[in-house]
Formats: structure tokens, C-alpha cells, sequence
């Protein structure tokens, strides 16, 4: 039982008279916490979370999410306005620097980037060995791994510009290295970055471009790439930057924690679920299907879930879904796509799923990947690729958590404790005796 004070929480054992006064901690935005961390010491009691729903594992600068109001800040800043005003290298620099840069800041700041857009020759051979129906997850994961065997020149996490060159690498050699995976998976030539280009522009290039033809661009796909990774960049403490987070916490390089990272975005409950989305979509293939599948996730056996709704912090419309279904617009009308079924279904899917009282009550709401893979599917990106787009995109937030983390006086490594429900202690038993 817990009775918060001002300044402090105090927890007493129900029973007994042992009590602990622990302190509370305020941030500028948010609930306050209580530090728990003299806990074992003064009670010799842990606490219980799994899924860390209630836990705050770090303190952080970065990103702020108020869950029930919708509002999602970088830096302060809210979503909606860096998304219609700024571009994804200005939020990359905001998100590592603090601020947003002045004009000569970003300009160095680009320059800094895009020199390092290029792979080291022998990078290519790693893709040689990965089947050619690989998922491109599975090659981004092994290839930004493998990066750090080609950078010992700065792999040493305590040195301020040895952190700064590692980001600026991981941030532009991502994006080829993403592109590069696609390419090998359809048997196209890797086409070399263009430094002429923003770095949205050059990442489509660098996709959908072939060397036998001149590649012609579009300003509003640029537009909405630019957008969706912005939208992506960051996101507090998710599961793949929390992985970021405890492998960087033991002191392993920045690129095989960026490497833990995309492999923990790929699950369909993380990063995977645009791709997820999509199957759903396809599956259910009509308006008239949608009452059944609605039925079908509502059963509790069914294990069916209505995916790109519901969010472990949003409680409310996630306030990057709304961008995504504005940029959906937009996208599919440059594209020229009239009618297209697969949006008319999510549409009604929407509508149906905001007006039903399971959702309701659950507060589930489209979450950003709900709209994002009909963009991506129109721009033609295979479903394959999207979690690939996130991680581009993501890069900038794990790396910036990453360097928030190692410069933080207080980090230590991550290591949770449990609650054992596993056999006490016995004595080991010949096999003769089990018998
Ligand atoms: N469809 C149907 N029911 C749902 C859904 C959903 N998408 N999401 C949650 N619920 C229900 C659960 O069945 C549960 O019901 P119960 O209380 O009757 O048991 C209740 O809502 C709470 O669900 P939890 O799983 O406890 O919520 P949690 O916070 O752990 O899960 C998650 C969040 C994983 C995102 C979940 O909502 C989900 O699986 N959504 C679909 C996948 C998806 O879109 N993921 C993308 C997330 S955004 C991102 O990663 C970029």
C-alpha cells in the first residue's frame, strides 16, 4: 500500500512495520515517478511490471507522448507542425542535438550526412551471401551488424566525436543499405547514392531508380517520404528503442545495438504491423466481410486482432495516424488512383471499428501503421519493405536515445530482476532413480 506525500512515496508492509520513504521525481511534462531504487536495500521487496507499462527505465530529453490527449513532442515540438514544416534531416538534428539548428548549423549538418551515404566496396559481397528471397529485415539486421567490423576507427562509445561519426554513418548508410536489400531481392543493379539529392529523394532513388534510364522524381512523393519519416524518427521508450537502450547499456558498439534494434522492430506487434495491416486488409477483401471480421476479432478464442488499432501508450487517435491519412490522400491522388479498394475498405474499417463499442471501451484507435502500407503499397514499395521504411527512418531516434544514454552520468547496465515461479531449490536425481 502506497501513500504519496509531497516529495515522497511512502510504502509500508501490510503486516509489518517496515516502511520505506522513496522519493518522487517530477519532469517538466508527464506524471511524476517514484524511484524505487533504494527499494531492495531498505524492504527488500522488487516491484512487479511486466511489459514495464508502468516503469520509467531511463530519463529522457527526447521524445514526450501524452497517451490519452494524443499529443506526441520531439524536443517540445509538436508532430504536426515539424511535419508540415520541417524535413527529416533538420528533425534529425534537432533529435540528436536538442535544438533546432540555425541555417549554417543544418548545412553542416547535411554536409556531414550525405558524405558518408556511400558503403564500403566490400560491404557489397556481404549481400552475395544472403538468399535472394531473403526477408530485406533479415539482410538490414545482418549488414548494419556487420558495419561495425569495417568501423573500428570509431567504435570507442566514450569518445564524443567517435559517437558523432558513428550516428552520422548509421543515419546515411541505412537508407543504401535498406535500398540495397530491395535491389537484391529483385535482381536489380545497386544503384550508388546521389549527394545531389535531399536524402528522401535519394533514398527513392536509390529504390526505384536503373541505371538504363534517367530516374524522374516526384515532389509530392518526396513530400510524403520525407513526411513518414519524420513521423517515424522517434517514439519514447517502444520495444526496439528500449532494446537499443539495454544493448548500448552494457557498452557494445552503436552499430550491432542499432542491429538489435531492427530486429526487435520486426515483430508484427512493433514495426511489422503495416505489413500486417495490409494482409488484413487483403484478407478481408471486401466492405461486406467487415462485420464478420469485426465478429472474429471480438471473439476472445479467436486471437484475431484488428491490426493498426490499439497502442500500448495512445489511448486516443494516434496523432500520427491523422498525418498518415492526410499524406494518403495526397499520395494516391498524385499517383492518379481514383478508387483504390484496399483504402475504400480501411476507410470503412475505420468507421466501423470508431463507432463499436468493443473499441470504444478498450480505446483502441488507428495507430500510425493503420494507413502508412496503403502509402507505401501505392508508392510501390513491396509489403516486404515497410518495416525496412521504419527502420530509416527510426535510426535517428535510437541513435539519438543511444547517445542520450552513454552520455548520461547516471546510466548503468540495464538488468531487471524477476519474480521466480519455478521450482525451489532440490537436489538432482539420478537417471536411474527417475525411472
Ligand atoms: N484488436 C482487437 N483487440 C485489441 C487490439 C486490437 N488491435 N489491441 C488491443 N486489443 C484488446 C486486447 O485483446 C485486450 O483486451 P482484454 O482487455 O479484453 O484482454 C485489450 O485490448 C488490451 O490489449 P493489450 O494487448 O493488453 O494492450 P497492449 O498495450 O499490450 O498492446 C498493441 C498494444 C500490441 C499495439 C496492441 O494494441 C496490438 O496488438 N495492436 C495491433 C498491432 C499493431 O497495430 N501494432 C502497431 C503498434 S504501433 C507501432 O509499433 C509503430
Amino acid at each position: 500500500m502506497s501513500d504519496i506525500a509531497k516529495g515522497s512515496a511512502t510504502l509500508t508492509l501490510e503486516g509489518s512495520n517496515r516502511a520505506a520513504e522513496l522519493p518522487m521525481l517530477t519532469g517538466t511534462l508527464g506524471p511524476a515517478v517514484v524511484d524505487i531504487r533504494r527499494l531492495y536495500n531498505d524492504l527488500g521487496i522488487f516491484t512487479y511490471d511486466p511489459g514495464y507499462g508502468g516503469t520509467a527505465s531511463c530519463e529522457s530529453k527526447i521524445t514526450y507522448i501524452d497517451g490519452d490527449e494524443g499529443v506526441l513532442l520531439y524536443r517540445g515540438y509538436p508532430i504536426e507542425q515539424l511535419a508540415e514544416h520541417s524535413s527529416f534531416l533538420e528533425v534529425a538534428y534537432l533529435l540528436l542535438n536538442g535544438d533546432l539548428p540555425t541555417r549554417a548549423e543544418h548545412a553542416e549538418f547535411e554536409r556531414g550526412i550525405i558524405r558518408h551515404t556511400m558503403l564500403h566496396e566490400q560491404l557489397r559481397s556481404f549481400f552475395n551471401g544472403f538468399r535472394r528471397d531473403a526477408h530485406p529485415m533479415a539482410v538490414l539486421c545482418g549488414v548494419v551488424g556487420a558495419l561495425s567490423a569495417f568501423y573500428h576507427d570509431s567504435l570507442d562509445i566514450n569518445n564524443p566525436e567517435h559517437r558523432r561519426i558513428s550516428a552520422f554513418r548509421l543515419i546515411a548508410k541505412v537508407p543504401t543499405i535498406a535500398a540495397w536489400a530491395y535491389k537484391y531481392s529483385i535482381g536489380q543493379p545497386f544503384m550508388y547514392p546521389r549527394n545531389d539529392m535531399s536524402f528522401a529523394e535519394n533514398f527513392l532513388y536509390m529504390m526505384n531508380a536503373v541505371p538504363a534510364e534517367p530516374f524522374k522524381g516526384s515532389p509530392i512523393l518526396t513530400q510524403a517520404m520525407d513526411r513518414i519519416l519524420i513521423l517515424h524518427a522517434d517514439h519514447e521508450q517502444n520495444a526496439s528503442t528500449s532494446t537499443v537502450r539495454l544493448a548500448g547499456s552494457t557498452g557494445a558498439n552503436p552499430f550491432a545495438c542499432i542491429a538489435a534494434g531492427i530486429a526487435s522492430l520486426w515483430g508484427p506487434a512493433h514495426g511489422g504491423a503495416n505489413e500486417a495491416v495490409l494482409k488484413m486488409l487483403e484478407e478481408i477483401g471486401h466492405v461486406d466481410r467487415i462485420p464478420e471480421f469485426i465478429a472474429r476479432v471480438k471473439d476472445k478464442n479467436s486471437n484475431v486482432r484488428l491490426m493498426g488499432f490499439g497502442h500500448r501508450v495512445y489511448k486516443n487517435y494516434d496523432p500520427r495516424a491523422k498525418i498518415m491519412q492526410r499524406t494518403c490522400h495526397e499520395v494516391l491522388g498524385e499517383l492518379g488512383i481514383k478508387d483504390d479498394p484496399l483504402l475504400d475498405l480501411a476507410v470503412e474499417l475505420e468507421r466501423i471499428a470508431l463507432s463499436d463499442e468493443y473499441f470504444i471501451s478498450k480505446k483502441l484507435y488507428p495507430n500510425v501503421d493503420f494507413y502508412s502500407g496503403i502509402i507505401l503499397k501505392a508508392m510501390g514499395f513491396p509489403t516486404s519493405m515497410f518495416t525496412v521504411l521504419f527502420a530509416v527512418a527510426r535510426t535517428v531516434g535510437w541513435i539519438s536515445q543511444w547517445k542520450e544514454m552513454i552520455e548520461d552520468p547516471l546510466q548503468r547496465i540495464g538488468r531487471p530482476r524477476q519474480l521466480y515461479t519455478g521450482a525451489p531449490r532440490r537436489d538432482y536425481v539420478p537417471a536411474s532413480a527417475r525411472d
